[in-house]
C-alpha cells in the first residue's frame, strides 16, 4: 500500500517523506519519526505487522499509533490518516483485535484524524499464497469484495487532502468475491498449479470471515478495478 500511497501522493504534486523501516524511520522504537514528520501536512499511516495473535496485533498497533502521534503533536501535523478495514466491528480477534485497537488509539490521540476503511486489497490472495508453499494452498472462508491497493492509495490521498473528518466513507471494490475462488483463480493464471483448499476457520475470527461483513455495507464509495481486470494488470504482473 505504502508504494500506491507515494505514487498517488507525487502524482498529485505532493512532497512525499517516506517512514519505513528500509528508509531509517521505525514506528515501533520511534525512531527516526519526528525529524520526518515536523511540519508535515498529514500523516498516512499504512505500517503493518503481519500476525494471526490478537496480543501481537495490538501491541503493534497501538505501539506504532502512539509513537507516530507523539511525533506529530511535538511536529505541529494537523491531520493524521489511518488505514483500516471494511466490516471488522463484530471481529474483535485476531489480527483485526490490532486494528480496533489502532482505531481506538488514533480516535483517543488529540491529533486530528480520519480513520479510512477499505476492503481486501486484491494483491491480498497472492500474499497469502506466496507465504504457503507446497502444492496444497489453505484459505480461510471468506467473503470479501476486494478493491485494488493502487485505487486504496489514491483514495488516501484524497482524505488526507480533505482535511481531518473521522472517518471517511468505506472503500470496496466493485464484485463480491470469495477468498479462495480469486486464490483459484490466480494461481490458474500465474501457472502456479496450487491447489486451493478452502477451510472454515473457528472462533470469532473465522465466523467473521465467513459471514460477508467484510462486504461492507451499500453506503460504501466503489472502486472500478475487478479482480481479473487488476489479475491481467499491470500492477499483478510487475509484481
Ligand atoms: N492487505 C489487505 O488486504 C488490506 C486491506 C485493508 C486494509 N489493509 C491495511 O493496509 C495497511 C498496509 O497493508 P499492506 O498489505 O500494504 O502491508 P505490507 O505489505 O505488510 O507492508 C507493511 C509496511 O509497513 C512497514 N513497516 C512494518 N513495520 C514497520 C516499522 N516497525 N516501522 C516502520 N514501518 C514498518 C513496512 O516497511 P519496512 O519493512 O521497510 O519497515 C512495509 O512498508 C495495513 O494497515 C492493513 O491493515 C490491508
Amino acid at each position: 500500500m505504502g508504494r500506491h500511497v507515494v505514487e498517488a501522493a507525487s502524482a498529485a504534486g505532493h512532497e512525499v517523506v517516506v517512514l519505513s523501516r528500509a528508509n531509517g524511520a521505525d514506528v515501533l522504537t520511534g525512531v527516526g519519526l519526528a525529524e520526518r514528520v515536523r511540519g508535515a501536512d498529514a500523516v498516512i499511516d499504512v505500517a503493518n505487522t503481519t500476525t494471526l495473535s490478537a496480543a501481537k496485533a495490538r501491541a503493534f498497533f497501538e505501539t506504532a499509533t502512539r509513537n507516530l502521534l507523539d511525533a506529530e503533536a511535538r511536529g505541529g501535523v494537523g491531520h493524521h490518516v489511518a488505514l483500516s478495514i471494511v466490516g471488522i466491528d463484530g471481529i474483535d480477534a485476531s489480527y483485526y483485535a490490532g486494528k480496533l485497537a489502532q482505531e481506538r488509539a488514533v480516535a483517543a490521540g488529540g491529533v486530528p484524524f480520519t480513520i479510512a476503511r477499505a476492503g481486501q486489497f486484491h494483491e491480498f490472495a497472492g500474499q497469502l499464497l506466496s507465504g504457503m508453499s507446497g502444492p496444497v494452498a489453505v484459505m480461510p472462508k471468506l467473503l470479501m469484495r476486494p478493491v485494488a491497493a493502487r485505487e486504496v492509495g489514491a483514495h488516501l490521498v484524497r482524505v488526507a487532502e480533505a482535511g481531518a473528518v473521522g472517518r471517511a466513507r468505506d472503500l470496496v471494490g466493485p464484485r463480491d468475491e470469495v477468498l479462495a475462488d480469486v486464490a483459484r483463480r490466480q494461481s490458474a493464471f500465474d501457472g502456479t498449479r496450487r491447489h486451493v483448499l478452502e477451510v472454515r476457520l473457528p472462533g470469532a475470527y473465522g465466523r467473521g470471515l465467513a459471514s460477508g461483513s467484510l462486504r461492507g455495507g451499500s453506503d460504501a464509495l466503489q472502486g472500478e478495478i475487478t479482480f481479473d481486470e487488476w489479475l491481467r494488470g499491470e500492477d499483478h504482473l510487475r509484481g
